[in-house]
C-alpha cells in the first residue's frame, strides 16, 4: 500500500536507491502564493517518495546553480502583459541572457499559471518552457497551462510529474492517484469523513459560506464614490490570515444581466442544464447566476460562439490579423455583447454554457488583523460601475457586494495567502506604506496587527483619493493611531480638490531627502493598490528619490529597486 511503499523508500539506504538522480529541484515564482503553495506540496510529495528536493523561490535562487541540476520543476504564474511576478524577474532575464549555461542534460517540466482571460495566458510559463528547451532541456512531462481554477489541472500535472521521476529514477509511485491528487489539491477531508477529530480544511475548492456581519458605505454624501466596508465572520470555520493575505469571493453575476442573456438566446429560464463533468445539474437561470462566468468576455468564449455559430464575421474577427480589433472588442464587453453584436440566438443553452468558463473567485487584500477582530475580517471594496458601448456596467463582485448583500447574509470565501506582502519580521524595521483608494486596505491590517504587538518601528503612510471630505476612508482610525505612535507619519494627496492633481507620488516627491533617510536606515517599502498607472508612476516616483538624494545614475537606480524587490523590501499588491 502506499504508506509501506513511501516508509520502504525512506528506510532504504542511499547505496541501494537508483543509479538514477534521485535529485530533484522545485522553483517556484508566484505573487498571489499559489505558486509557492503548489511549490511547497509537490516538495513534500517527492521527499515522501524518497527524493532529495531543493525548493526555492526564483528569486533566492542562484542561477548558475542551475548547472548542477538535473531534474527540475518550474511553477510560475504570469503577471498582467505577459510579464513575470516580481520575485522571479531576475531569474527570468537570467535565463533570457547570453549568461545563461548550456543545459544539455537537464529534465524539466513547467506548471505555468494563469487566467484566461488575459490576451498574454500563462506567458511566462511558456517563456521558461521554450528557453529552457532552446538551453538543451528535456522536458519529460509537457507544460501545463493551468486558468484561474488551477487546482484539477495542477493536480494532475504532479502526479504526472512524480509518476515519472518515480519510473526515472526505479521507485514505484506511491499507488493511488486519487489520493495523490487530494494531497496536492490540500483536500485533506473527503465528503462524508469529517469527524469532529478531523475538521473541515476550507479552500477555494471548498470555500466556506461566511456571515456577513456589516456592510457599510464609507463615503461621504455627494462622493463619486461607492467604497463598501464589509465585516466577515470566520467563526467555526478554522480559518486564519496574516496581515498581506487576501480574501477570495465566488461572487454572483447580476440577475437582471442574466435575464437579458436568456431572452437574447430566447432560452427558457428553467430548462434544466448540466454543470459539471460529474453530471451536476441546475436550471439555466441558476447556473448562470451562480456557476458561469459570462463578465468579463474571453477570447476563448468567442472561439468557441464562433465555432457553435458558425458565424462568418465572428470568425473574421478572430484571424491573426485582427489582433487589435479583437482585444479592443473584449475590453469593456460581456457575453451579452457578444450575443446581441453577432445574434446568436438560437445556439442550444447547454452547448452554449459548456463554452463558459466556471466563475472565478475575486481576491480583496485585508483589511483587518485577526489579533484586534478575533474571527472576522474586513474588506475595502470599491463598487466597480461605468458606462460602455452604450450600457451601464457593473463589476460583479464589488457590485454585488455594494446592492446585493445584506448582514445576516452568508458568501463563498477562502484565504488566499500571500507570502509576497508580508510586515517585516524585525518589529524596529521601518515601513512606508503607499495605497491610494482602496489600496489602503492591507496598511490598516498592518497598523491594527502592529497596535496589538506593540510594535516600535517607525510608519509612514501615503494615502490618496478623489476628495478629503467625502473619500478620506477610516480617516478616523489614521488620526488615533498618529496620535499613538502606531503611525509615525502620514501624507495625504487629495486629487480633485485643487486646481492641480496631487498624487502620492507627489507627496513622496516632496519628501525625498527624508525618504531616501528612511530607506537607508532599512526601511521596507510596501504598494498596493492601481497597477497600470499609480504603481508605475510610485516606481518612478522611488526611483527619482534614489538618483536625486543618493546620487544614483537611472541605471543604479533601477537596479536599486530591483535588488529591493529581491529582498524583500519593496512589496506590491497591485490589481
Ligand atoms: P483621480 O481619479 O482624481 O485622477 C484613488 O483612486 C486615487 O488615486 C484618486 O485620487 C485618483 O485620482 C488617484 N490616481 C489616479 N491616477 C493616479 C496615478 N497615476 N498615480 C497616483 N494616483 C493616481
Amino acid at each position: 500500500d502506499a504508506a509501506s511503499a513511501s516508509a520502504a523508500v525512506l528506510s532504504a539506504p542511499a547505496a541501494a536507491q537508483s543509479a538514477i538522480s534521485k535529485e530533484v529541484t522545485v522553483l517556484f515564482g508566484s505573487q498571489t502564493g499559489n505558486g509557492s503553495g503548489l511549490a511547497k506540496k509537490l516538495a513534500k510529495r517527492l521527499e515522501d517518495q524518497g527524493f532529495q528536493v531543493t525548493l526555492s523561490s526564483m528569486g533566492d535562487f542562484k542561477p548558475n546553480a542551475l548547472k548542477k541540476v538535473e531534474n527540475l520543476l518550474v511553477i510560475v504564474s504570469t503577471q498582467g502583459e505577459g510579464e513575470p511576478p516580481d520575485s522571479a524577474i531576475a531569474f527570468y532575464e537570467f535565463l533570457h541572457s547570453k549568461r545563461a549555461p548550456q543545459l544539455d542534460g537537464l529534465r524539466y517540466s513547467v506548471l505555468a499559471l494563469g487566467d484566461t482571460s488575459y490576451e498574454f495566458f500563462c506567458q511566462t510559463g511558456k517563456d521558461f518552457d521554450q528557453r529552457l528547451a532552446e538551453l538543451g532541456g528535456k522536458p519529460f512531462v509537457p507544460r501545463v497551462d493551468c486558468d484561474v481554477d488551477f487546482t484539477d489541472a495542477a493536480a494532475e500535472w504532479m502526479d504526472r510529474v512524480a509518476g515519472a521521476l518515480a519510473e526515472g529514477a526505479g521507485t514505484a509511485a506511491p499507488a493511488g492517484a486519487s489520493a495523490a491528487a487530494a494531497l496536492a489539491s490540500g483536500v485533506t477531508a473527503a465528503p462524508g469523513e469529517a469527524s469532529s477529530e478531523t475538521p473541515v480544511e476550507y479552500s477555494r475548492k471548498n470555500p466556506f459560506r461566511a456571515e456577513v456581519l456589516e456592510n457599510i458605505n464609507l463615503n461621504g454624501r455627494g462622493s463619486e464614490r461607492e467604497t463598501r466596508h464589509l465585516e466577515i465572520s470566520l467563526a467555526g470555520s478554522n480559518l486564519t490570515y496574516e496581515p498581506g493575505d487576501s480574501l477570495g469571493i465566488f461572487p454572483e453575476n447580476h440577475p437582471a444581466l442574466v435575464d437579458e442573456l436568456i431572452a437574447a438566446m430566447g432560452w427558457n429560464a428553467d430548462e434544466s442544464v448540466s454543470v459539471s463533468k460529474e453530471g451536476d445539474s441546475l436550471p439555466l437561470r441558476e447556473a448562470l447566476v451562480r456557476h458561469y462566468e459570462i463578465t468579463p468576455l474571453t477570447k476563448p468564449v468567442v472561439v468557441k460562439a464562433a465555432e457553435l455559430s458558425g458565424n462568418a464575421a465572428l470568425k473574421e474577427l478572430l484571424e491573426p490579423g485582427k489582433r487589435e480589433e479583437l482585444k479592443a472588442y473584449l475590453n469593456g464587453r460581456d457575453v451579452l455583447d457578444l450575443v446581441q453584436d453577432y445574434s446568436l440566438r438560437g445556439i442550444p443553452a447547454q452547448q452554449f454554457t459548456e463554452a463558459l468558463r466556471k466563475i472565478p473567485a475575486r481576491l480583496y487584500s485585508i483589511a483587518s488583523s485577526l489579533k484586534s477582530s478575533p474571527d472576522e475580517v474586513h474588506l475595502t471594496v470599491r463598487a466597480v460601475r461605468y458606462e460602455n458601448a452604450g450600457r451601464d456596467r457593473y463589476g460583479v463582485c464589488s457590485v454585488q457586494l455594494a446592492e446585493r448583500v445584506q448582514s445576516g447574509e452568508t458568501l463563498p470565501v477562502f484565504i488566499q495567502r500571500n507570502p509576497n506582502f508580508r510586515l517585516p519580521d524585525n518589529s524596529d524595521t521601518p515601513v512606508i506604506m503607499i495605497g491610494p483608494g482602496t489600496g489602503v486596505a492591507p496598511f490598516r491590517a498592518f497598523l491594527s496587527e502592529r497596535e496589538e504587538t506593540g510594535a516600535q518601528g517607525k510608519t509612514w503612510l501615503f494615502y490618496g483619493d478623489q476628495h478629503f471630505t467625502t473619500d478620506f476612508l477610516y480617516q478616523v482610525e489614521w488620526q488615533r493611531w498618529l496620535k499613538d505612535g502606531v503611525l509615525t507619519k502620514m501624507d495625504v494627496a487629495f486629487s480633485r480638490d485643487t486646481e492641480q492633481k496631487v498624487y502620492v507620488q507627489h507627496r513622496m516627491l516632496e519628501h525625498s531627502r527624508e525618504l531616501y533617510e528612511w530607506l537607508k536606515e532599512g526601511a521596507v517599502v510596501y504598494v498596493c493598490g492601481d497597477k497600470s498607472k499609480m504603481a508605475h508612476d510610485v516606481h518612478a516616483a522611488l526611483a527619482t528619490i534614489l538618483q536625486q538624494e543618493g546620487g544614483l545614475s537611472p541605471e543604479e537606480a533601477a537596479d536599486y529597486l530591483t535588488t529591493m524587490q529581491q529582498q524583500k523590501r519593496y512589496q506590491r499588491d497591485v490589481y
